[in-house]
């Protein structure tokens, strides 16, 4: 995608062939700021303190990490320890660890399958913009442009490029079909301005909206479709997926309003029960500060939960690179997928 009139990628191997580059999303959307990873401490802090961010990129960073850290002498064993113990919920950075363990411990190999993981992530990505492309002209109405709410950021910076959840809305845009995008602000980081950046980056039409707006909006048929990403979508079709996301699906559902979530094949955990699924807890800090604020109150606990399950049955359909499934027959789409998670159990 563009960024300041250059096309990049949110994760790039770096002229001296060591280390990659990455979009500091710490930094967004006040600076653009791109972060050498040179060592593997550096993509583990990326990581966890959320530079790099969003399911599908953790997964790509994790992977060139173990290649960084094979490269600078480190044993594939701890390079993976310390990478998986980075953020716990997005599956996706288990799925990269187990394919580069499978790689073995050549830092040449290593580097070549984390370039291959990038260009499959955008193959993805770019599959699902096309999938999600038909369900945008499905809710069309005449006379006015398709209405479509997202949750978090499921763009680009999510991913590689394109992005999973805004996949097909950058189809639909560069297709010339009239939409726009009602944008969560996703408190408490905010998730929903760096969609808002993207959005806007590209000339998308969108709004941003408080994340208590969504329920009237979809209320007063402001909203035509729903379209989310997910850190981690059980074999049942359960979707977790960014904190909120639970209670933007119940008003959708409410309100007969179609709700999608765009899930890339390394985001479906068949192993794991929703139950099972561990929730990130993060710091209080995040909701006790606004903008280096305090504005709760001294004696008044916060909790900070990161990560909601919505469960199937408000689901309308998973949008993944192989076209959409409903979510009872997401594990029909993948039969070689279930049998390879099967065999390895
Ligand atoms: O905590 P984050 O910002 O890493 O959250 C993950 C997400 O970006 C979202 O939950 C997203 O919808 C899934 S990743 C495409």
């Amino acid at each position: 995608m563009k960024v300041e009139g250059r096309w990049r990628r949110a994760i790039e191997l770096a002229d001296d062939g060591r280390s990659v580059m990455v979009l500091d999303q710490a930094r967004l959307p006040d600076q653009v700021r791109w972060l050498r990873l040179a060592e593997l401490g550096d993509v583990v802090r990326a990581i966890r303190d959320m530079h790099v961010r969003g399911a599908p990129l953790i997964g790509a960073a994790a992977a060139y990490g173990v290649a960084i850290a094979l490269r600078t002498g480190v044993a594939l064993d701890d390079a993976c320890a310390q990478l998986a113990a980075t953020r716990p919920t997005a599956v996706n950075l288990r799925w990269a660890l187990d394919e580069m363990r499978a790689v073995g411990a050549d830092p040449d190999a290593a580097f070549a399958a984390a370039a291959r993981i990038c260009d499959h992530d955008v193959a993805r990505c770019e599959a699902i913009g096309r999938h999600g492309l038909a369900l945008i002209r499905a809710a069309a109405r005449p006379g006015r442009p398709v209405n479509v709410l997202t949750h978090c950021n499921a763009g680009w910076l999510a991913t590689v490029d394109w992005g999973t959840a805004l996949a097909p809305i950058y189809k639909a845009h560069e297709a010339g079909d009239p939409l726009h995008v009602w944008v969560d602000e996703t408190r408490p980081r905010n998730q929903g301005l760096l969609t808002a950046w993207e959005l806007a980056a590209h000339g998308v039409p969108h709004t941003v909206i408080v994340d208590n707006a969504g329920g009237h909006l979809l209320q007063h048929g402001e909203v035509d479709l729903c379209i989310v990403g997910t850190d981690r979508t059980t074999r049942d079709g359960d979707v977790c997926n960014k904190i909120g996301t639970y209670l933007k699906a119940l008003a959708a559902h409410d309100n007969q309003v179609p709700f999608y979530a765009a899930v890339p094949s390394p985001s479906i955990d068949w192993t794991t029960a929703a139950h099972d699924i561990p929730i990130e807890e993060r710091s209080g800090d995040e909701v006790r500060f606004l903008a280096g604020v305090e504005i709760v109150p001294r004696r008044s606990p916060v909790a900070n939960p990161a990560f909601d399950v919505t469960p199937r049955r408000l689901i309308t359909g998973l949008i993944t690179e192989r076209g959409v499934a409903s979510p009872a027959g997401l594990a029909a789409m993948f039969p070689d997928l279930t049998e390879r998670a099967e065999r390895a159990r």
